[in-house]
């Protein structure tokens, strides 16, 4: 089962790259279009999951979840806290037992074959789960023999891992010395050692300043140009537009699944955009003007999403003139996953019925 949606969502992360002038390692770069023509060809179904439910007593953390996961997707998982992130990312790891449903990773039955599927693939927990006392080297070795890589094989992947990740001139140091981001990468290194072809990564970077974020996501581009297929979950939303696709959960549910720009183009209309101390106030006096469908605060960063960019823009800087209101810059903005995410959540908010 082929995409070419999914062929398109990997060239817009390769041109994402080069955008944001990674330090980019050509070597898997280069052979990228022999790559997106071999994922034409071979794009398998890796995660499918049907009526997937799972209940904690009265709590429907996830409810009735139909995925389908082909091979080499970066797959971004975003919603609000409580959503059911962490629930899915662990049935699908095979480390809860399911109440409902059926699902098959990896070609394994979920139901019957969790161990094969924990063997299998990488897990990233959202939490600390690395072993405090143990150094760096030490936590890559542990992991390969938990994960029972060949003796003789232990020796070169730590290595590469170790310089994969940016941390072989920390390899001594203890893990709870480390920085929250090489944490984090030390994490992922450990999630690697067995080369999973999948990896179930649960908020990577939460917490992690924003150089560490970009080094971590500069591993996971490349990880996916090599064709490991990827979910994450994330609470950053410039993390999921650089995904193929994104699955927004609310309450459980998986409520939209689709490629970020067809995401960014469910919000209809255009993005203006003001920067101001007085967002409170300014949120306020133009909410309700004519032509503003939308306003969302971020920082001081007032968004308002209108019919007519150009239009409304002279209009709404009137507006905020007349009544007072100070602001240092006025444009016409692009609409960003953020926007669509929250117009997303507030429809959803909004609704108050049964999704
Ligand atoms: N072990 C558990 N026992 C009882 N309830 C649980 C358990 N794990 C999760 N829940 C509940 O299930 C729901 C979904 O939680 P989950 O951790 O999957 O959400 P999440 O989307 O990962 O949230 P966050 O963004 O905060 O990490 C929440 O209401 C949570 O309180
Ligand atoms: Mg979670």
């Amino acid at each position: 089962m082929s995409s070419p949606e999914l062929v398109e969502g990997r060239i817009e992360i390769v041109a994402d790259y080069f955008r944001s002038g990674f330090d980019t390692d050509k070597k898997s770069i280069l052979p990228y279009s022999t790559a997106a023509r071999k994922f034409y060809k071979m794009a398998d179904t890796i995660i499918q999951t049907t009526n997937l439910t799972k209940n904690f007593k009265k709590t429907h953390a996830v409810e009735e979840l139909d995925l389908t996961v082909n091979s080499g997707e970066l797959f971004g998982l975003v919603g609000p806290d409580g959503a059911g992130k962490t629930t899915t990312l662990r049935l699908l790891a095979g480390l809860l037992s399911l109440s409902d449903g059926q699902a098959t990773v990896l070609g394994h039955n979920l139901r019957k074959e969790s161990e094969a599927i924990k063997r299998e693939i990488g897990y990233m927990a959202q939490q600390f789960s690395l072993y405090a006392e143990l150094s760096v080297l030490e936590n890559l070795q542990f992991f390969a023999e938990i994960y029972d890589v060949p003796k003789a094989e232990i020796a070169q992947r730590t290595e590469s891992l170790l310089e994969f990740a940016r941390l072989t001139e920390f390899k001594d140091r203890r893990a709870d010395q480390l920085s929250g981001g090489m944490q984090k990468k030390l994490a992922l290194a450990c999630t690697l050692i067995h080369e999973p072809k999948l990896l179930l990564l649960d908020e990577p970077t939460t917490g992690v300043d924003p150089v560490s974020r970009r080094e971590f996501w500069d591993i996971l581009t490349n990880l996916h140009l090599n064709e490991t297929t990827i979910i994450v979950s994330t609470p950053y939303m410039d993390e999921a537009d650089r995904c193929s696709r994104v699955g927004l959960m609310y309450a459980g549910k998986l409520v939209v699944c689709d490629s970020p720009r067809k995401i960014r183009e469910t919000l209809h209309g255009e993005m203006i955009e003001f920067l101001t101390d007085e967002w409170k106030e300014a949120k306020t006096l133009v909410e309700g003007l004519p032509g503003v469908f939308e306003a969302q605060t971020y920082g001081e960063a007032l968004h308002l999403l209108v019919d007519n960019g150009a239009k409304r823009l002279k209009q709404v800087t009137k507006t905020l003139s007349k009544n007072g209101i100070k602001f240092r810059g006025a444009r016409v903005a692009p609409i960003r996953m953020e926007e669509a995410f929250i117009s997303l959540i507030q429809q959803l908010e909004n609704e108050d019925v049964n999704i």
